[in-house]
């Protein structure tokens, strides 16, 4: 794990308990039913098995709990904190949590039927491993479906910039009072990769039939793939 990882690793772990508040604020209550988006994308079998990478509060592997009953779910992340709030919610007892880094899993090569992650690629230090990783993991024909943000342009681009400038920190300080953390926040989403430039590194792993569609005026992505 690189310094930049530990970082990120100790920010979640003292934003935990705000964490769910401080995204429904941020998306306008959206993220719940980008959640069930990529737990409907992932298109598992009845008894398939499911990774869900960075899982956080484990919104995604919940809603994939919630649509595919009959089949195995495991909820990932690095931080222990925010693993224990995931433990705590309903239906968390039919779910498999464990810690794992994302850059290294401890998982069999070919073993899932589909992974998802949601704002993972963001925050770790090389994206390219780790989708590699997620590669390794996934059967032929597996699918992998990825929640993230994506930098916003032009106008927009420097409205948000100035409402997170102001707001963010405010949130922060007010909701987690932990205002670093909700800073990072605005650089780690004006300043990361396009859709456009994810998907080439999707396709340079292996990934094929690489696709996406934008959310909230650009501002967020679900992109999908699978493992031919
Ligand atoms: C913004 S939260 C997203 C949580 C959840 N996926 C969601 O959509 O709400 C990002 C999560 O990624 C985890 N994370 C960041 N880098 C990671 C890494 N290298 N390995 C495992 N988890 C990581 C953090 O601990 C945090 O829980």
């Amino acid at each position: 794990m690189t310094s930049q990882d530990g970082r990120v690793q100790s920010m979640f772990n003292r934003v935990n308990r705000s964490y769910d508040r401080v995204n429904a604020l941020m998306t306008m209550g959206r993220h719940a039913q980008w959640c069930r988006e990529v737990a409907k994308r992932a298109d598992l079998a009845v008894t398939g098995r499911l990774l869900d990478i960075a899982t956080g509060t484990g919104e995604i592997a919940l809603a994939a709990r919630r649509r595919y009953p009959g089949a195995e779910i495991y909820g990932v992340d690095f931080s222990e904190n925010m693993l224990a709030e995931a433990r705590r919610k309903p239906g968390a007892e039919n779910i498999e949590w464990e810690f794992a880094d994302a850059h290294q899993l401890r998982f069999e090569d070919e073993s899932f039927d589909a992974v998802t992650h949601g704002y993972l690629l963001r925050n770790v230090s090389d994206v390219e491993r780790v989708l590699r990783e997620q590669y390794r993991v996934l059967k032929p024909g597996g699918r992998v479906v990825v929640l993230e943000t994506s930098p916003p342009r032009g106008l927009l681009k420097l409205v948000l910039s100035a409402g997170m400038s102001v707001v963010l920190p405010l949130l922060g300080q007010l909701i987690a009072k932990d205002r670093e953390a909700y800073t990072y926040l605005k650089s780690s989403t004006l300043g990361f990769m396009t859709p456009d430039e994810v998907a080439r590194v999707m396709e340079r792993v292996g990934f094929r039939g690489v696709d996406w569609s934008t959310k909230y005026f650009g501002t967020n992505v679900i992109m999908w793939g699978h493992k031919p």
